[in-house]
This record gives C-alpha cells, structure tokens and sequence, in this order.
C-alpha cells in the first residue's frame, strides 16, 4: 500500500489507477463524451468561484458532520453510483460501501454492478443508496425497486438524464462495451497491467466466469436467456414526470431524481413527490454543451432550497469545493471518478484514503474560510 501513501490529493490517486489500470477501463471511467468540454467545464466552473474568508476569529472546535434525510453524516458527502465499478478491484463494491460506512457518509450503488445491492446490505450494511436507470420495459425495473427496498435501500436515485447512449467513441475504438469486444490492442493491454489481470479479472474468471451484472435479472447473465432479455433490458427514452409519480408510489424509502440542472425542473420532480434532486450533468459524461453544475446549483437552490435535499455531483476533486456547493446550497456533494479512481488504485483501502483526504482538505478549507461548521458556510463568502 506504499503507493497508497504517496497520493495527498484526487489528483494522485487518479495517477495510481492509471498505473493499475488498463487503457481501456481507466477512459472508461476517466473521460467524457464527444470533445470533452463539459468535464472540462465542470472543474472551470468550480475555479471561477473564490471564497472572501472571514477572520480574526477562534475556528479551534471545528465540526464537519451534518444531517442528510434527518440522519447523521460525519461530512457533507455521499458517493456517487458509478456503473461497472466491480471491473475496476474484485468486487469494488463491497469496497465502496465499506470505505463509505466507515467514514459516516451513504454509498449510492449503480443498477449495473457487479455485487448484488442484497449481498452489499448483507455483508456490509451502513447506509445504502440505489441508483435507478428505468428500462423500457416497466415491470422488470418495477421488479428492481422492490427488490432493493425490501434489502432495505434508504434513497433511490432515479436517473433522468441518460435517455440515449451518449456518444464515447473512445469506448468504441477500446472495445470497451457490452458484449466485451476482445482486440489485440485491449488484449495487449491487459496482459501489461497484470495487478489488475490477477487481482482482478482472473479472480471473476476463476470463481464464475466473466464478471456480471448481479443487479440484472438472471436471465441476463445465463447466455441461454440472454440474447433475448438484453434488449428489453436498454435506457428508457420514455421516463418523463408520471414515471416519477410511479416510482413515488413503489419505493417507500427517499425518492431523489438525478440529473436535473434546470429550476422548473427541480420544482416539477418536488410536485410530483420527490424528495430531493442530485444536480448533476453525469460528470460531464452524456450533454457535451452542458453548463457547469455549480453554475446550475444557485438557481435550484433558490427554487426548491429548503423545500428537498440537493446534491450536487459533476467535477468535485477537492474540499474546497465541497465548501463551495454547500455555500451555494447543496446539503451535500457526491462523487463519481474521485472515489472510483481509488478504488481501482486501491480498493477498500484506496477508497478510506480518497475520503479522508476529502474530510482533511474540507476541514482546512472551512478553518480558513472562517467557518466552523456546515450551517457557517454561507453564500456570502463566495465571490466570483
Ligand atoms: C465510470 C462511471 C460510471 C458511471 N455510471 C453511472 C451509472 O450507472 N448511473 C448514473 O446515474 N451515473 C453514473 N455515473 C455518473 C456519476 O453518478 C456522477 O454523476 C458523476 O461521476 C459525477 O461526476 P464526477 O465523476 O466528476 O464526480 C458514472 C460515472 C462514471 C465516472
């Protein structure tokens, strides 16, 4: 784990799992779409604020936990679903939740993963979020909601901003997808990075064959049955505000609708019986001229501020700018590459790393900032 101990920021443990990674898997979760620009963008929009700080002014007792859906958090943080992250570590998701339960924060499990949410409750417990894509045919997603609530998921994020694959032609020149499409170049690749061939890929391969969708209905994962449940099992281009009433009415737990940047938007989800929204533009994944979350947040703030949780994810990289989105009015940040970077570089133990290097830089942030706990940070201390 001495790799481990040389990161002191994102930026070096994204390094880590470049090295452990192959190409393919490491754009896989690294890049974008098309040229870029909303990743890009992101980050520029977290820049472009800057914090007026407050001082002289006695920040020894500092206090960083808060509450999300009227429970504790130890910071104002959760860890965003990511698809396919158990091909990152053997069984990454364990790992995910586990780093997550023991930081105090929720750990948001992708409808795509390679560990099962029940075994994750199972085995792991702490508080387990669920990220929903709606497929086209109803009664199967229906089927998942049920499943995840009865294993006891506390907040379904429901994903509407993915209503058509979005454009990656690096996964395609990487033959990166679903069937895996084996090339000399990714084959090459992989016998290079051989951490990740043994740790990892050889571990699937040696209990059950090749990693699979656990979430899924069986039939995907039989190859019998697979060719004809694989379509049905495609995004929804259908999910508009009435699915949203629907999925009230299914999921007893905490209802969070995800990918939402505009106001009306956010009002809309809140009338038809959401609790809260995730901002978010898919980390800059999907809607290459999107606009920067941050720049999104205020004016959500304004419409439903106080009124539903909001989190904000696209871009978080350090705690400063954790700061910044609670100062504009998200109750909590989540993060997508910054904690799956680690735990492709290091796992359970990899992920403990990331969030406590998140935990310290929000700590150092909030003492020079002149704020002593989360209701402190206040808009008035951005400028831009
Ligand atoms: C590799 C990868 C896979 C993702 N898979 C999903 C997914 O299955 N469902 C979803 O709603 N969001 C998914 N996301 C988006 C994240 O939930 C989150 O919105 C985004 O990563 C936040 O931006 P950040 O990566 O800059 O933190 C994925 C993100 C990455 C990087």
């Amino acid at each position: 784990m001495a790799a481990l101990d040389d990161c002191y920021n994102i930026a070096d443990i994204r390094r880590a799992a470049k090295r452990r990674l192959p190409k393919s898997l490491f754009e896989f979760i690294d890049r974008a779409t098309e040229d870029e620009l909303a990743v890009r963008n992101n980050r520029e929009g977290f820049e472009r604020w800057r914090i007026l700080p407050r001082a002289p002014l006695d920040v020894s007792k500092r206090e960083l936990g808060t509450t999300l859906f009227g429970k504790p958090v130890s910071m104002p943080m959760a860890i965003a679903p990511t698809g396919a992250a158990g091909l990152m570590w053997y069984e990454a998701e364990l790992c995910l939740a586990r780093a997550a339960k023991a930081a105090g924060i929720p750990y948001t499990m992708a409808t795509g993963s390679m560990v099962a949410f029940e075994r994750v409750a199972k085995e792991v417990g702490g508080r387990l979020w669920f990220q929903l894509y709606v497929w086209p045919e109803r009664s199967i997603t229906y089927d998942l909601v049920r499943r995840v609530a009865a294993a006891g998921a506390e907040v379904l994020q429901v994903t509407v901003d993915t209503p058509v694959p979005p454009n990656r032609e690096y996964n395609t020149r990487n033959g990166f997808g679903l069937p895996f499409r084996p090339t000399l170049a990714n084959m090459t690749d992989m016998t290079l990075h051989p951490r990740w061939l043994v740790g990892t890929l050889l571990k699937y391969l040696l209990e059950d064959g090749m990693p699979k969708m656990r979430n899924h209905p069986a039939e995907f994962n039989n190859a019998r049955t697979r060719p004809t449940i694989a379509p049905r099992l495609t995004l929804s281009d259908t999910v508009d505000l009435a699915e949203i009433k629907r999925l009230r009415d299914i999921f007893p737990g905490k209802l969070l609708v995800k990918g939402i940047m505009h106001p009306a938007d956010a009002v809309a989800c809140m009338d038809a019986g959401a609790d809260g929204v995730v901002v978010s533009n898919h980390g800059g994944r999907n809607l290459d001229a999107a606009m920067a979350t941050i720049d999104a947040l205020p004016g959500i703030a304004a419409a439903i501020g106080g009124r539903g949780t909001i989190i904000l994810d696209s871009g978080v990289r350090r705690g400063l700018d954790i700061l910044k989105a609670v100062a504009l009015g998200a109750n909590a940040v989540q993060t997508g590459r910054a904690t799956l970077w680690a735990a492709g570089a290091g796992g359970e133990p990899g992920v403990a790393r990331a969030l406590a290097l998140f935990r310290h830089e929000l700590d150092t942030a909030m003492a020079n900032s002149g704020a002593r706990t989360i209701e402190e940070i206040t808009a008035d201390l951005l400028v831009r």
